[in-house]
């Protein structure tokens, strides 16, 4: 029996591929993923040969760009926030490791997958969903929710009996490695932080928290101007440079991280039902918002832009929820991409401590009609027309005033 895991060359899935080789008795096939979480993928390799896993089961895939172009920047053509703040950014790359264990289990002949997420939280939702979503006749297995290793006393115990290397990242102030404190994720979109004494929701995480962004406090003093071109309701070039998705993405993040753009902290609610507190840095991702808000405010007409707006909590939510490959998804996103046809043109944009501040806007599908909405003199409007459309707006009004006040 073949299993394909979803190894990070971390502790925890260090563990889980030992584990599924003892209790399963499998032939583990690895998979790791370059999301662009900043961070070596190629060590991956040398690991899973160490614990015995052959050349030809290890996958190490680079999938910056097909995250991107094929999920993120679809999720952005909504202008997706859930419960107002999160922007997704460890949701939305879930579906896209699904798929690709799914595709390495069809190419392998393996017949089950593996992940190593928690039974508490999210992830495994989406991970599971993806696998059931894409094929049915898989087979999953959760670690997480069959072991008995459930602190992190235990996996060090664990790791240290079966001779599994403990990666080593950050440092203490005393200069020594120690263990990442923090349960993390990163990818080019964001990177996550939540456990610890995260979990008083009342507590302030210490500055050194933030590994990407520069805190506000000590961003430049001097604000910086950059413009985003747009396409089809896409990023296409940043100051006039035309750039692939995923270098798009990373030049966004450069800028956001310099002038200490993108951090949340926040506590939000999780599929399974908990509230839990996690803190956040998508740069690029907060520029990018703002930035496709200001192309559309020219471009899409305003029923158009108000639908989508209606239906973005319902859209965030599928995707947080790991429904990416649903049909209501596909349904929902059929109709964003409707609304982004003529979505193109150039946003200019003022980066300044924390602040992502739009200062123009331009596009050749303009509907901003300057003759239209001048405040001076014009040919194009007739004043009297509001007159009969006030009045039918109000008429309901009349009628009901009139009738409860004669009463
Ligand atoms: N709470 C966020 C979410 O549900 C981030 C999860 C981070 N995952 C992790 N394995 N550390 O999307
Ligand atoms: C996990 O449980 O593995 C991380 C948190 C989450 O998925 O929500």
């Amino acid at each position: 029996n073949k299993v394909v895991l979803a190894y990070s060359g971390g502790l925890d899935t260090s563990i889980i591929l030992k584990w599924l080789q003892d209790e399963y008795n499998a032939e583990v096939i690895t998979f790791t993923a370059d999301l662009g979480q900043g961070e070596e993928v190629e060590p991956a390799r040398e690991k899973a040969l160490k614990m015995g896993i052959k050349p030809e089961n290890i996958f190490i895939l680079d999938i910056r760009e097909e995250f991107v172009k094929d999920f993120v920047f679809p999720m952005f053509r909504a202008n997706t926030i859930y419960e107002g703040e999160y922007l997704l950014g460890t949701s939305i790359a879930r579906p896209l490791i699904s798929k690709k264990q799914i595709e390495i289990a069809e190419k392998m002949g393996a017949d089950a997958v593996s992940h190593g997420a928690t039974g508490k939280g999210n992830d495994q939702v989406r991970f599971e969903l993806g696998y059931l979503g894409l094929n049915p006749d898989i087979t999953v297995i959760a670690p997480w929710r069959e072991w008995d290793l459930n602190s992190r006393e235990k996996l060090l115990a664990y790791a240290k009996e079966h001779g599994i290397e403990i990666a080593q990242k950050h440092m203490d102030e005393n200069g020594n490695p120690q263990v990442s404190p923090y349960s993390m994720d990163a990818n080019l979109l964001h990177i996550s932080y939540e456990g610890l004494h995260l979990e008083d929701p009342n507590a302030e995480p210490e500055d050194s928290m933030w590994l990407w962004t520069a805190s506000p406090e000590e961003a430049p003093d001097e604000a910086e101007y950059i413009t985003i071109s747009y396409k089809n309701g896409d990023p296409i070039a940043i100051n006039g440079e035309e750039m692939s998705p995923a270098t798009l993405l990373k030049t966004l993040n450069d800028y956001g991280n310099k002038h200490g753009i993108g951090r949340i902290d926040i506590v939000e609610n999780r599929y399974v039902g908990m509230k839990a507190r996690g803190c956040y840095e998508t740069p690029g991702g907060t520029i990018m918002l703002k930035a496709h808000r200001a192309i559309e405010s020219i471009t899409v007409d305003r029923e158009a832009a108000h639908l989508k707006d209606e239906i973005m909590p319902k859209y965030a939510k599928l995707i947080y929820n790991g429904m990416w490959f649903s049909p209501e998804r596909e349904a929902l996103q059929a109709l964003i991409d409707n609304t982004q046809k003529h979505v193109e043109g150039d946003v200019r944009l003022k980066l300044y401590k924390g602040n992502v501040i739009v200062v123009g806007r331009t596009s050749p599908k303009t509907l901003f009609s300057e003759a239209h909405s001048t405040f001076e003199a014009d040919d194009v409007y007739n004043q009297k027309d509001a007159e009969g459309f006030i009045r039918l707006n109000a008429l309901r009004f009349i009628i009901e005033g009139k009738a409860r006040r004669n009463k």
